[in-house]
């Protein structure tokens, strides 16, 4: 969809801001540019919708080189929300957002329709905000007003500049979900420039790393984490690399142990038989419904003489998430309830539990799956050596 071809700029005063820039951006795709100030992103971002020509290579945008598509035309196609969000100061909310479509020619009545209507998309009620003008609104706010004014010509290409910068970190994660969760239904496919590693990690599908005016790694945040491509990205992703990548690794299945499960109205003696035969110090306890109850332990089974029901001698605990829930979630549900597993649930069905063990071993497997270029469950992990 945006595609780099071995893409050079070297602006008049002979700085170069990029050298011999390749990668492609596939459509629906989210990407994030991610390097610390002046490395390039931005003029890396403005080569895409012409606003900057490239000294050599080629930009192709929906298969087509850019240079020789018309700038007014190619911008149709791709939004736009600038560093600093840029508003017009003198222009109400609700004319800043429809300046896009008045531009390529829309009828007023219709392009505030649409205005109003991105407003809402993004969390702003058309009818409090959009007469309003830019300086009587907050940070976020305004921020949101970019993202409205960039969507609303619905253009398949969206470049972001670091369009959450100038917030506290609280609105920011709430812009960044809330962004998320409308890409999860318009899949624009969207370059996204930032210098916060976090941010890059939590909204890109890929993230292009950038040293000095080159990309030092591109790749999918969890095999960034988990394997650097050299020592500056290793040094850029930080040394708590290995705590991010808990958040951008899933529980799977695979990762499951599955401990005897017993009900809340189960005889206390079929229980202790059924963990005896397994070999089990303890068991998971559901309660009548299937809903997660707690667990039971062999000790307590035995020094009630196996009497009454599993529910009498259970005790409560609630850590669970959803399957396909990051690492980190199940890790801090572990963390809060004092536990040494957290069930996993498919829906209402209990699956199984992740242990602390099982949870380490699904981080190497990972690492090692995109060592490889392949799905993590596809690995077996008996071949992952100890390096
Ligand atoms: N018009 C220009 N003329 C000369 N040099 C420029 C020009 N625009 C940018 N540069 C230089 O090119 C390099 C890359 O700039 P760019 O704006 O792309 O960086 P950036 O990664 O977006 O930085 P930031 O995170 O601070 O926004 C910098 O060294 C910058 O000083
Ligand atoms: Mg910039």
């Amino acid at each position: 969809m945006i595609r780099f071809e071995q893409v050079t700029k070297v602006y008049p005063d002979g700085t170069a801001a990029v050298r011999d820039l390749s990668f492609e951006v596939a459509e629906g795709e989210l990407v994030t540019l991610v390097g610390p100030s002046g490395c390039g992103k931005t003029t890396t971002m403005m080569m895409v919708n012409r606003l900057i020509e490239p000294t050599s290579g080629r930009v192709l945008v929906e298969g087509r080189d850019v240079a020789g598509v018309d700038p007014v035309a190619l911008r149709r196609r791709i939004g736009y929300v600038i560093q600093q969000v840029g508003l017009f100061p003198h222009r109400t909310v609700l004319d800043n957002t429809a300046t896009v479509p008045a531009l390529i020619g829309w009828k007023r009545v219709k392009a505030r329709a649409r205005a109003a209507e991105l407003l809402e998309l993004v969390g702003l009620d058309p009818k409090i905000y959009g007469p309003r003008y830019p300086a009587q609104l907050s940070g976020g706010q305004r921020q949101r007003v970019g993202v409205a004014r960039a969507l609303a010509a619905d253009p398949p290409v969206l470049l972001m500049d670091e369009p959450f910068g100038a917030v506290d970190p609280v609105a920011r994660e709430r812009l960044q979900n809330e962004f998320l969760r409308l890409q999860a239904t318009m899949r624009k496919t969207v370059l996204l420039v930032t210098h916060d590693i976090e941010e890059a990690v939590r909204m890109g599908d890929r993230i292009a790393v950038y040293g000095e005016g080159r990309v030092e790694q591109y790749d999918t945040p969890a095999a960034v984490l988990g394997a650097p491509a050299t020592a500056y990205v290793a040094r850029f992703v930080g040394a708590d690399r290995g705590l991010k990548r808990l958040s951008v690794t899933a529980v799977e299945p695979a990762d499951l142990e599955e401990p005897p499960v017993a009900r809340t109205d189960e005889p206390a003696r079929d229980a202790a038989a059924r963990m005896r035969g397994q070999g089990a110090r303890w068991a998971v306890v559901l309660g009548t419904g299937g809903e997660l109850h707690g667990w039971v332990s062999a000790d307590a089974l035995a020094e009630a003489g196996e009497r009454g029901s599993v529910g009498d001698l259970a005790r409560r605990m609630e850590a669970w998430v959803p399957l396909g829930s990051p690492l980190k979630q199940a890790f801090s549900e572990m963390l809060q309830h004092d536990a040494g597993w957290v069930a996993v649930l498919d829906g209402p069905r209990f699956l199984g539990v992740l242990t602390p063990a099982k949870l380490h071993e699904a981080l190497r497997r990972s690492v090692d799956a995109d060592a490889q270029g392949i799905g993590r469950s596809e690995v077996d992990f008996d071949s992952v050596s100890d390096a």
